[in-house]
């Protein structure tokens, strides 16, 4: 297939775009660069001996993208662009709607002028707000408690209704739990501007010295050792769910969402004694007070992606722990 992969320069999309490659797919990347750099493109003609084109441009420039779906012939997209951080989106609502809402309104525009109908999403789990029950399935109710989440939700409620409009569009929104972990080449991974939000890259830094300690935020949840509990899921597992999805669209037509994410709990503790084992580093920590609108635990169940997708994580958490601590140590002091 020839799939255009927007945010393709990202983290998740330079994972994506290794697998995709390595079982035949011809990938495009389409990348405004605002938190990515086109010097990933050297890194992954390294790992897989091929050249990715890449297109510069915004999302929701509809027109560079209708040439670009055009000009290479696209015959799938998975769009990943989108602003991510939860903080930054209750600060600046705006961006977040713009980049991700109308960004997502261009790319159905360009897709739909080309006839382009096969969409794999970068949606969430935190489409399903506060958890009412665990594991989330795919019929948890949904809300969101921040304008990202708000974000995820009104998109995928777009591409819902796209797919009921015109049978032809065959859509996946696919939910992530914890994105971590790194290729296992250690030359791609996450590499956050500024202090890290999410806990996994702030363990790194720790660990390598770049920062003092970890905070951990909270030891009074109703978990087995108090911290929170999350889905954590290698990088290269969620990856390998696309390449899935692309061959579940082949043969299904409407609007699925399904869960990307190991069906397992781990806390925050749990992670930093991991992370410790497998850098062979201390990780110091404090605990300090609750961080604003986390739930104590978040998990899948990915029942719904086995079935349709053919698809299971299979990575754990200390290959999680080992290689984004391989790529941290190829990561440049900034
Ligand atoms: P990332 O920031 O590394 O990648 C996103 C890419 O999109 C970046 O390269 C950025 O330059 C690009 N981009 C942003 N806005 C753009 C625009 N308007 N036009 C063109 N390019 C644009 O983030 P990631 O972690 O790889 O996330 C990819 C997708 O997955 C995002 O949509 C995110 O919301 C979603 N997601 C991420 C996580 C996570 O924890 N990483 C969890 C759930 C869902
Ligand atoms: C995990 C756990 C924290 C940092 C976020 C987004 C979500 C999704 C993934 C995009 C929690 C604790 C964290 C720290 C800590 N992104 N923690 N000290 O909050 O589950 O999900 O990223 O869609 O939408 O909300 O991930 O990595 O921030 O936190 O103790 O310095 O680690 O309290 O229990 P989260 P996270």
């Amino acid at each position: 297939m020839k799939v255009l992969l927007t945010g393709g320069t990202g983290y998740i999309g330079s994972h994506t775009a290794v697998v995709l490659s390595q079982l035949g797919h011809e990938v495009v990347l389409y990348d405004n660069l605002s938190n990515s750099r086109d010097a990933v493109l050297k890194t992954l003609a390294k790992i897989t001996g091929r050249h990715f084109p890449l297109v510069r441009g915004d999302v929701r420039d509809t027109e560079l993208l209708r040439n670009a779906l055009a000009s290479y012939g696209i015959d799938t997209v998975i769009h990943f662009a989108g602003l991510k951080a939860v903080g930054e989106s209750v600060v600046k609502p705006i961006d977040y709607y713009a980049n991700n809402v109308q960004g997502t309104i261009s790319l159905l525009q360009a897709m739909q002028a080309q006839q382009v109908k096969t969409l794999v999403f970068s949606s969430s789990a935190t489409v399903y707000g506060q958890p009412q029950y665990l594991p989330l399935d795919e019929n948890h109710p949904t809300g969101a408690t921040n304008p990202y989440g708000r974000s995820k939700l009104h998109i995928e409620e777009m591409l819902s209704d796209a797919a009921s409009s015109d049978a032809d569009w065959r859509i996946a929104s696919l939910r992530y739990f914890n994105p971590v972990g790194a290729h296992e080449s250690g030359l791609i991974g996450e590499n956050p501007n500024g202090a890290p939000s999410n806990l996994m890259p702030y363990i790194a830094q720790v660990a390598a010295g770049q920062r003092s300690e970890l905070r951990i935020f909270g030891n009074d949840y109703p978990t087995p050792d108090g911290t929170g509990v999350r889905d954590y899921i290698h990088v290269m597992d969620l990856a390998e769910g696309h390449a899935a999805a692309l061959k579940f669209l082949n043969q299904a037509s409407g609007w699925h969402a399904i869960n990307l994410g190991t069906g397992k709990g781990c806390s925050v503790l749990e992670m930093v004694c991991a992370f410790k084992k497998a850098s062979n580093r201390q990780v110091p920590y404090r605990v300090d007070t609750r961080r604003i609108g986390d739930v104590a635990a978040c998990y899948a169940n990915p029942t719904k992606a086995a079935e349709l997708l053919n698809w299971k994580a299979k990575r754990t958490v200390d290959e999680m722990c080992a290689s984004t601590w391989q790529f941290q140590q190829t990561v440049e002091i900034e």
